[in-house]
This record gives structure tokens, sequence and C-alpha cells, in this order.
């Protein structure tokens, strides 16, 4: 047993990472009076959602009519109807008021000219029930929504004495005998010492796992950590075989164009000039859902219109716009092109191609943030002290393809959803759990098992490796041959995982040895997208099948659950919940509404 001295936590709540969802979270907590401690391996605001652009949903109607079983119908169908219909009814409903306390809590929001949150339109978002023209239903701060929400959470958090515990990384949870979560243990990397968070609920907000691939608009920290932890506390990962592209990463780099571009007037063109998202999606064109418009752009350069000299991307079109407003609306991706594709906006077309942003899938929660474990006999069987929210989570809203800010939104209405059922099940006055040392010396083990490996592979060449093979085999568009040879890749990979190989035995600031943990995060995570990816016979939102391309609700309307052991990788399945909250005379939508039909924009 590894012999590593520690210094012991106790809170009521432990919020692991710092982003959107974390940060809202770990502000509800706080405020409550619950003792919230927020671990994280960054700066809070240095967290992925510092890169969100475009903005966040919500029917606030500022610019014209809206309302949330709109909003909610357009999250059901761009879900393609696998999202659960209880989370998205929640998610709608409760959007314009988490939105509106995050003006009063100091969000920076662009105002329209009478002084009200301006809104910008977004792909798959509609009036109507999908039958009207499309609707401004996105609150944005100019092309930094992210940044403005970030800074505005952790000042607020910090307010009501959140206590931050920064560039801490966290190793495993501490489970219990019977499966409580009874916190976790951390790695403090500027120093080198260990420490034990003992906490009443464990809230994981660790964000994707977008480096899983190759080219990803998300930062190098996005590696699942949640789901590593998860997956070796032998819980579930569920519906990990979507992964969303953005249509609109910058060609080389990957660097994030937001889709508020084409919400601006921005469109798409091929190496003939067309404007060919009019022949795929007559109604919404560029502004149809993400899913549509990857798949559109790969078609196009599939068929020997892709721009460039190697003809293999697409161009995307601002320069029409007012210069005026790309300084007003778009500043932040003028400069990125400028940066990362040499372009001036105002002149030239920004190359762009479908890069990996977002995972669908993640820690199966209900609506209020609660980790679940479904087992035969219950589906929704809670594990007890444990929550996920943000894309560490899956509640699920997105099903199997995000629409374009539902993401923001999701962070900070699931984060305070979770601060909300937290401030209901966990009593202050309490004791904590008594901590299970078995599983403490077990995750000190394995942190000590990597610290010392010395086989013959260098973690960032297994990781390029990793990285790779999900991109070439986990694609936009999939085959038999392709998912199944990916299968077979990666179980290769994650095996050489035993002959991993770490230089530095530091404690002190070694990234060798975090970005060998982070590798061990990621495999599962990556091995779990494969295989459900192989085993799912139909073409649903971003999981588009070339050999089965026709959606199948009879056998397919299902979540894909994955438990790991190990590199291997055992499914089994969960049904949608299909009813909604309430009903058409509560207000509510119809089930007839929101029955699955065909998807088409
Ligand atoms: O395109 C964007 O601004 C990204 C937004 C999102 O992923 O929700």
């Amino acid at each position: 047993m590894a012999a590593y001295e520690y210094e012991t936590h106790e809170y009521d709540v432990v919020v692991v990472g710092a982003g959107g969802a974390g940060l809202r979270a770990t502000l509800g907590m706080a405020e409550q009076g619950l003792r919230t401690a927020c671990v994280t391996k960054v700066f809070p605001t240095r967290s992925h959602t510092v890169a969100a652009q475009g903005g966040i949903a919500a029917s606030l109607s500022n610019m014209g009519p809206d309302n949330w079983q709109w909003h909610m119908y357009d999250t059901v169908k761009g879900s393609d109807w696998l999202g659960d219909t209880d989370a998205m009814e929640y998610l709608a409903r409760e959007a314009p008021k988490a939105v509106y306390e995050l003006e009063h809590y100091g969000v920076p929001f662009s105002r329209t000219e009478e002084g009200k949150i301006y809104q910008r339109p977004f792909g798959g978002h509609t009036t109507e029930f999908g039958e009207g023209p499309p609707v401004q239903r996105t609150c944005a701060a100019a092309d930094r929504t992210g940044h403005a929400i970030l800074h505005t959470l952790y000042g607020q958090s910090l307010k009501n004495n959140a206590e931050f515990y920064v560039e801490y990384f966290a190793i495993d949870l501490i489970m219990s005998e019977d499966g409580q979560c009874q916190g976790v243990v951390c790695w403090k990397l500027d120093d080198g010492t260990m420490h034990v968070f003992n906490a009443k609920m464990v809230v994981l907000a660790t964000g994707g796992y977008g480096r899983a691939y190759f080219s990803a608009t998300s930062a190098h920290t996005c590696t699942g950590d949640g789901g590593g932890m998860v997956a070796r506390a032998g819980l579930a990962l569920q519906d990990m075989e979507f992964v969303q592209f953005h249509p609109t990463g910058i060609y080389g780099s990957g660097c994030l164009i937001t889709e508020g571009a084409r919400g601006e007037g921005g469109y798409l063109t091929n190496s003939e000039g067309e404007r060919f998202m009019e022949r795929y999606a007559p109604t919404y064109k560029d502004l149809a859902p993400r899913d549509y418009v990857s798949r559109s752009m790969t078609m196009e350069i599939r068929e020997g219109r892709g721009v460039g000299e190697h003809g293999d991307h697409i161009h995307l079109n601002l320069s029409h716009l007012p210069a005026e407003a790309l300084a007003e609306r778009l500043p932040g991706i003028s400069e990125s092109a400028k940066i990362f594709a040499g372009v001036d906006v105002t002149k030239e077309p920004i190359p762009v191609l479908p890069t990996v942003h977002y995972n669908m899938g993640g820690i199966p929660t209900n609506y209020w943030g609660e980790v679940l474990n479904p087992t035969e006999s219950d589906s929704n069987a809670i594990v007890p002290g444990l929550m996920a929210v943000g894309e560490a989570g899956c509640a699920s809203v997105h099903g199997a393809n995000r629409l374009g800010s539902n993401s923001l939104i999701d962070l900070v209405v699931f984060g305070r959803a979770a601060a909300i059922r937290a401030g209901k099940v966990v009593d202050p006055s309490s004791k904590n759990p008594v901590l299970n040392q078995a599983s403490v010396d077990a995750a000190f083990d394995r942190f000590d098992h990597f610290r010392n490996a010395n086989g013959a592979v260098p973690t960032a060449e297994l990781r390029l490796e990793m990285q790779r093979t999900m991109q070439a085999d986990a694609a936009v568009f999939r085959t038999s041959k392709t998912l199944s040879e990916g299968v077979e890749k990666m179980d290769a990979i994650a095996a050489k995982l035993s002959d991993i190989k770490v230089t530095d035995r530091s404690l002190v600031w070694n990234s060798d040895l975090m970005e060998t943990l982070e590798l061990t995060n990621l495999m599962p995570n990556a091995l779990a997208t494969i295989a459900g990816a192989e085993a799912r016979k139909e073409s649903r939102g971003a999981h588009a099948h070339e050999d089965f391309t026709a959606r199948d609700d009879e056998n397919w309307r299902v979540h894909t659950i994955a438990h790991l052991d190990g590199k291997n990788v055992k499914l089994t399945y969960r049904d949608v919940i299909k009813d909604p909250l309430s009903t058409e005379a509560e207000g509510g939508i119809s089930l007839k509404k929101i029955a699955p039909k065909e998807r088409t924009f």
C-alpha cells in the first residue's frame, strides 16, 4: 500500500470543477448556507466555459414572440427524440428564470435599443413548434458569453463564502462499501500535497472529454475526469456514442467560430461559391442544427466541392455584414479568424471544418443532477451522495444532438437544480460520513502506480494514438467497418496503459503525471464512445451510421448504458423518459405534439 500523508477537509458539499455548471452549483449551495468547497484543476475563470461564445438559450421573447413550449419542442426535435422529456421540459421552463438570475448577479449581456437582453438566432431554434420562422432566443454578451458568465459566477461564489481549492487534481471518488459517495481524493499540483475531501454530497462538474479526439474545440483540460472516476467506481456512463461536431471549427487549428456568426447572417459556401445549405435544409438553411450542417459540409467535401488546395474544407462568409456589426457582435471571432487563419473577416471567408465540440453523453442523472446507476430492476436508481452537472452529466436534455446555446443554459439550469436539490437532501447539522479507508487507500495506490510507471510507451504517444483512432473511426459519418475496426484498435490502445512510461517522479507541478492521470480518464470515455457507437444499428442525431441510415424508434429509442471493467465495456439499455412534467391542461405540451416524426429542416 502506498503511504502518502494527507490533510482531510470536511464540507457539506464538494463541487469538482469550476466551469459554468460547477460555479452555478457552488453559488447555489453556498447561498443556502451549506459549507461548500469547489475543487478545480484550473483557476475558475480559465475553465472551458470561458471559451463559450455565441450565447445562452432562453425564451425571453425580447426580439419577437417566443415561449418555453416552443423551446422545449425544438430541444426534443433537436435531440432526435432521445432526450428525457421531463428534463427537457425542466430546462426550457426554468431557462428564463435562470437567465434573469444571471442578469441580476451581474452578467453584462449585450442590449437591445430598449435596454433588454439582446438575443440572436441559433441553429434549430424556431417558432410555432417547428412550423414558423427561426426565433432569436440566444441571449448573448457579444461573442464572449461564457467568459461573462464565468467571471460573474466566480465573484458571486466568493461573495457567498464558497471556498475554492485551485489547481487541485481529483484522483478518485471515495465510495463506501454499500455504494455511497463520501468524497474525493485530490493532489495539489503546486506543492505536491495530498488532500481528502469528505462531504455529504459530491458534485461532478468536470466538463466533457473532447480531447479523446485529435481535433476539438475543447480546451486541453477537457479530459472527462468525472466520467473516468465514475467508470472506475463501477458506475455507468450514458449515450457516449453521441459526439457533436461543430460545423465551424477553424480549418487546421480547430478553434471555434461561433454559430452566432451564422445567426448574425453569415453563410457557408462550397468551391463553386454555392450556398449549399439551401439544398440540404431549404427552410432553415445555415441555421439548421449542427448534426445536419456538419453532415452537409462533409458531403460537399466528399463529392469534390470542398475549398482550398486539397478541397478539404468549406468557407464561412461574413464579409457582406457591416463592419460595425462584426465589431459589436462578433469581436472575438474576428480576432480568432485573424490569429488562427490569417483572415480579415471584413474581406475574406474563414476556412472551416466540422470539429469535435461537445459530448451529449456523460454520467446519467435525473433532472435534479442526482447520479443514476441503472440496474435491471430500477433504471432510475440513485447513487447516494453523488451528483453530476454540465457536460460531465447526461440529464439527458440533448439526447442524440444538442442545439447550439442549449449548453450554457444546461450548465446554469442544472447547476442551480443541483443546489436546490442539495438544499433538500443535505442536512448541515448531520455528521459527515465515516470515510471508507479502503477506498481512500485504493486512490493513493493508483496514483502511486502511475507515478512510478516505468513501461515503454510515453503518455503523449499513447494519447495521440487514441485521438487519431477516435477521429478516424468515430467520425461525423460511421460505418460498421470503421466502428468495428475502431473497437479493436481502441482495445489494443487501452491495453497499452499497463505499459505506460512516466519519466518525472516528483510531486510538484508534475505535468507528465497529471497528463497520464488525465489519459486514464479519457480512455474509459473513449472506449464507451466507440463501443456504444458500434452497437447502435441506426442513425440518430450525431450518430450517422452509413449502413443503417434510418432512425429506428422501435428498437433504438433507448439510452445506451456503459459499465467498464478495465478496458472491457458492457452495454445495457435504459428507456428514454417519454412523459413531460406537466400535462397540456397544466400549460405543458401534449404528448401528440412531441411524438417522434421525421426530422427535417
Ligand atoms: O457556436 C457557439 O457559439 C457555441 C455554442 C454552443 O455550443 O452552445
